[in-house]
């Protein structure tokens, strides 16, 4: 979790912090932080005087070098006001925007954190899981600690270290006594010239401008700026000056790394008009799935070219098992997956929650795959997933949204989503990508296990229509929320799908609850009759997910029971359907595909309904309270 920022060049650093921090808040937004170094004052009388051209604004008063910090409790938006009319004028800062894991939101909780002098500034993406023992020797020593975080530890062992130490060795030192996870941006008051980043678990990029660094969490603060972006790695270290950026191993050892030109536009992270990310991500959909799939299917030869894959192609064919690890909405596709694969493909497939994998003692071996999925490619609990498969020797494989991230890096092989920036919190457009990868995949594995050349090129033309079906949908969302007005009240729903769309029940009811804070149960429409059924009443309304499929009757004997209960139903349908609307008492209609691809109709409509519940209830959607974009901690 947490986003950060560092500026190190010729121009103001604050605007650029400041604007870098709102596309990064997306990953925390409980309070912020700046700190940028601060020149000496410089005036007509004073032989500090640089030359024109290059001269840096004044505002240290002492006539010393100094670093101003500015926190605020809540969004960024709080940090620039707190800014606004302070003449922080320096070219070199690091900034930074929280979600909490050690010590509530507030002011001195937020980063960056600094040492006892006030010479070290820095700011932290990860935790510290051995900074208790860390503080309490450092309390012994006589630091002072004026936060409950364990990333202050942090700047109070290097600050030890500096006292022997230069600026990177200090660092270098500290780093080799954390245990746990950082991405790491500080300064130090005496090496004012340079920003020293480091990463271990979190991610980090150096965007290269002309004369200029820009290092952020990640590149959607980066972008405005350059397209020339080094992705770091575990255990290097970079250190940054106007002019040079030296990366280092943890044994101070240099290492040469090429910088990756990046596609993404900056249009394309920003609202194009749409009150909220979320909605502006429903309605690419089209447009995602088309760059999901783009030149990966073959139709004429029903079949897939995915590249990512060429390398362990071999190695598939032999592949016994599956296993799908995922979180959320990552792992509600993953359940789909299971279907599709099992279906065509004829393998079997796991799918488990990656925070629970981690625990157990899964029985993998040479001839499983172990697939993650994650939009992020951060997720702290899918990646502890795909470690432990990989040491226990399984073929480790990613589907994931973000170039460079982790998972992407850290699996053998695998596919981007190539859905482009995801910024709502809550997952849209990424799922409906993580959908038609899976679909290649099965039409993939399928044709390497005996799956037809019609079957294959059945799905591969019927997944070509899908983006053309999903602009359709969207085209009924004034409808759609008009629904939504008729169910703002209500504080309970159940969502009920059967085979297939059993995960767009979890998906619709996780969409809900994340966004609208609203109480909801997703279930598979065969189950409530063991249980469930006995919380409806007049007051529980159900989203009935029933498109004519192979379970369309079965769901329909369940919809009637529901309806004897006083339940009411929306019901989710395909066109032309006119019995249903005799039952529901609102429907929603999609188009018609094959059975395998209608989640990735039926999905729409629930992403709509959660999105209008939501702003009708004047909640802000994008950054649901408690949640963050991107959950980097267990
Ligand atoms: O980045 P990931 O796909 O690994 O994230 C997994 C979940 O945290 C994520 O899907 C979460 O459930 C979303 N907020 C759902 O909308």
């Amino acid at each position: 979790m947490c986003g950060i920022i560092g500026y190190i060049g010729k121009q103001k650093a604050v605007p650029i912090l400041i604007e870098g921090l709102k596309r990064l808040e997306y990953r925390g937004y409980d309070s912020a932080g700046i700190s940028v170094i601060s020149p000496p004052r410089v005036d007509e009388q004073s032989s500090l005087r640089v030359e024109a051209g290059n001269q840096q604004p004044a505002i240290s008063k002492n006539g010393k070098i100094d670093i101003i910090t500015v926190k605020a409790t809540g969004k960024v938006s709080v940090l620039e006001e707190k800014i606004n009319g302070k003449d922080i004028a320096g070219t070199i800062g690091i900034a930074h925007t929280r979600w909490a894991t050690h010590g509530k939101p507030c002011d001195k909780n937020s980063h960056p954190h600094c040492d006892c002098q006030k010479n070290i500034f820095l700011a932290h993406n990860g935790i510290v899981e051995n900074y208790q023992e860390l503080k309490d020797d450092l309390i012994k020593k006589g630091h002072k600690f004026s936060s409950e975080t364990d990333t202050e530890v942090i700047a109070h062992l290097i600050e030890e270290f500096n006292k022997k130490f230069d600026f990177k060795n200090s660092v270098l030192a500290a780093l080799k006594l954390l245990r746990g996870t950082y991405g790491l941006a500080i300064i130090n008051k005496k090496e004012p010239d340079k920003i020293i980043v480091a990463r271990l678990g979190s991610p980090l990029a150096i965007g290269i401008g002309n004369g200029e660094y820009i290092i952020a969490s990640d590149f959607s603060a980066i972008i405005r700026h350059t397209d020339q972006v080094i992705f770091m790695e575990d255990g290097e270290v970079a250190i940054l000056t106007k002019e040079n950026c030296e990366i280092v191993n943890m044994k101070n050892k240099s290492i040469a790394k090429e910088a990756t030109k990046v596609e993404w536009s900056v249009e394309k992270a920003e609202k194009q008009g749409f009150d909220h990310f979320m909605l502006k991500e429903i309605f690419e959909q089209p447009d995602s799935i088309l760059d999901a799939v783009r030149g990966r299917i073959i139709e004429k030869e029903g079949m897939v070219k995915l590249g990512g894959l060429r390398d362990v192609k071999e190695k598939l064919a032999d592949i016994e098992k599956i296993v799908i690890v995922s979180c959320g909405t990552s792992y509600n596709a993953g359940l789909v997956g299971k279907y599709m694969l099992e279906e065509y493909a004829g393998i079997t497939v796991e799918v488990e929650y990656a925070s629970e994998f981690r625990y157990r003692k899964p029985l993998l071996n040479k001839n499983t795959a172990v697939i993650a999925i994650s939009q992020s490619g951060e997720t702290a609990d899918t990646l502890a997933a795909i470690r432990e498969a990989e040491n226990k020797g399984a073929l480790t494989l990613g589907i994931v949204n973000t170039v460079g991230s982790t998972i992407a890096n850290e699996t053998m092989a695998g596919v981007y989503n190539h859905a482009g920036p995801e910024i709502g919190v809550a997952s849209t457009k990424a799922f409906t990508s993580q959908l038609s990868i899976l679909a290649l995949l099965t039409i993939f594995l399928g044709r390497q296990r005996g799956m037809s050349f019609v079957t294959g090129k059945r799905i591969a033309t019927e997944m070509n229509k899908i983006p053309k079906l999903i602009a359709n949908i969207l085209k009924q969302a004034k409808d759609i929320k008009k629904i939504a007005k008729k169910y703002v009240q209500y504080q309970d729903f159940l969502y009920l799908g059967r085979k297939y769309n059993f995960p767009i029940a979890l998906e619709g009811a996780l969409k809900i609850k994340e966004i609208s804070y609203v109480h909801a149960e997703g279930f598979a429409s065969g189950e409530m009759k063991h249980g469930t059924i006995a919380l409806i009443d007049k007051n529980f309304p159900t989203v009935f997910i029933a498109p004519r499929d192979s379970v369309y009757e079965k769901n329909i004997s369940g919809m009637q029971e529901i309806k004897a209960r006083s339940g009411k139903i929306i019901a989710i349908a395909t066109v032309g359907d006119k019995e249903i609307k005799k039952i529901a008492d609102d429907v929603i209609y999609i188009p018609k595909t094959l059975e395998m691809l209608t989640p990735l109709l039926s999905v729409i409509p629930l992403q709509f309904f959660a999105y209008y519940v939501g702003i009708l209830k004047g909640l802000d959607v994008d950054k649901p309270r408690n949640l963050a974009k991107s959950v980097t901690v267990e």
